[in-house]
């Protein structure tokens, strides 16, 4: 096809540029016409450049995105990436995002197994391939359209303007390290038993104001608004932390659980309107130690202050009702927080408001143990769940009090009672005695009679 019958195309509408990419993607997997679309797609990209001319003209946009400014990196300097109006296009969030995984060691992803919940276009999936070398990435998403943009944007940059192979210093191709699929959180990858050492992720944290939207079948013909709406908005997750938003995060973080390797580390990009405090607990309650790698402010947009839209208004309700204060600066510079009530005022009144932007990094302090509790819980102990606080402030306590829910989580898991006890008294409490007396007082007991003699 020549460029400018492509292009025709994609003018009709977003829904028409959609399925021109979808064959030419088509066309991409099959080895025979690989080369054809690859050369067909720099064409494309020099007859129409990066303007947003093209996004509202031809419903699609190729653009450079840098990688080069971090130091001592020797690989490529820019990816070359596309996007469509129907699915996320990268701003602040993501380079925070980005910014914030730079700032972790080089070699956390090098030979790992990754997962990136949300991949959108899939250039973070991309970025981290091409710069860490990890085993291989998931870039995983449930907009069905973000799924086929990302296999097209992995092919633009696999192969060169004549379309042949670029290989890394392991002789290994994007193609080879990375994967795109449809998936609900991590569904794709639980259902398929895969093991990660490593899942990121840059998620929705604001509940839909219309929650009959989000009960929607999502196919990739469902509407563009409502295909794009998934970038910024969840449902009800139905968890504890549902109420400032954090719901869709808090379902990953305990899905992660599950299949995240014992010394995984999840990495989540988080806004900071709930405040620093609840966003730490999240993970701290469910057994994770937190550290913060990247901090930033954004400006809160300002569409939030018109009449009726929902954001900021629906987080003064809460503060009506609780004592929960959400966390908003004056401006970009401002250091002293300001509850949502005085944010609602300040931005009606002209004010610009932010809030932190924050990208924190956690792994588990007792993994084996904090697994076992959770695969208890999920059969059927909701209550139990919320109100789990796995977080201590002193880790000889965590050592302590960890184990223990795990072992009562596992006998509960065999019975639904507690077995009777021989007459001659509980074998495994009097080692605990005996254990106890020997390792803080030095009394060398042994809980059986019969031994020590
Ligand atoms: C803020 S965008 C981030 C996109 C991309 N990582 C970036 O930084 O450009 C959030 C993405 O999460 C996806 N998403 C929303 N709910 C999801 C879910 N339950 N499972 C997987 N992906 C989801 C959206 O479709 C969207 O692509």
């Amino acid at each position: 096809m020549a460029v400018e019958e492509f292009l025709k195309q994609c003018q009709q509408s977003g829904d028409a540029a959609y399925a021109a990419f979808r064959s030419l993607l088509e066309r991409l997997e099959d080895p025979k016409t690989r080369v054809d679309s690859r050369i067909f797609l720099s064409d494309l990209y020099s007859k129409v450049g990066s303007s947003d001319d093209c996004f509202n003209k031809y419903h699609f946009r190729i653009q450079d995105i840098q990688l080069d400014q971090y130091e001592g990196y020797p690989g490529r300097k820019k990816l070359t990436m596309m996007v469509i109006p129907s699915i996320f296009v990268p701003e602040d969030w993501s380079f925070t995002f980005y910014e914030g995984l730079n700032r972790h060691p080089d070699s956390i992803f090098k030979d790992k197994i990754v997962a990136e919940l949300g991949c959108g276009n899939g250039w973070i999936s991309i970025a981290i391939a091409e710069k860490w070398l990890p085993e291989k990435v998931y870039g995983l998403d449930i907009n069905p359209r973000a799924v086929k943009v990302s296999w097209i944007n992995l092919y633009m940059n696999s192969f060169d303007e004549k379309g042949q192979p670029i290989y890394d210093v392991e002789k290994k191709t994007l193609l080879d390290r990375v994967e795109f699929h449809e998936s609900d959180l991590l569904s794709y990858c639980r259902e398929r038993d895969i093991q990660l050492e490593r899942i990121v992720g840059c998620i929705p944290q604001i509940l839909n104001p219309n929650p009959e939207a989000m009960s929607k079948l999502i196919t990739e013909n469902a509407s563009e608004e409502f295909l794009h709406a998934l970038s910024n908005y969840c449902a009800l997750q139905g968890f504890v932390e549902d109420q400032f938003g954090l719901g869709l995060i808090a379902r990953a973080v305990e899905e992660g659980i599950a299949v995240i390797k014992p010394t995984g580390i999840m990495i989540f990009n988080m806004g900071g309107r709930p405040g620093q405090g609840v966003c730490k607990r999240l993970f701290e309650r469910r057994g994770f130690r937190v550290t913060r790698l990247w901090q930033t402010k954004v400006l809160q947009a300002s569409k939030s202050f018109k009449a009726g839209d929902t954001d900021i208004s629906a987080l003064v309700e809460i503060e009506k009702n609780s004592p929960h204060r959400f966390e908003f600066f004056m401006g970009l510079s401002g250091d002293e927080p300001i509850c949502a009530r005085t944010a609602w005022a300040y931005g009606k009144a002209g004010g610009r408001i932010s809030h932190g932007l924050s990208v924190y990094s956690c792994q588990l302090r007792q993994p084996n143990q904090v697994k076992v509790i959770f695969e208890f819980l999920k059969s059927g102990f909701q209550e139990i769940s919320s109100s789990l606080d796995l977080s201590f402030e002193d880790d000889l306590v965590a050592d302590e009090k960890i184990p223990f829910l795990a072992y009562l989580a596992s006998i509960l898991k065999e019975n639904s009672y507690f077995p009777y006890e021989l007459p001659a008294g509980c074998k495994r409490f009097r080692n605990l005695i005996a254990g106890f007396m020997k390792t803080y007082h030095h009394i060398p007991l042994t809980s059986d009679v019969r031994k020590h003699s």
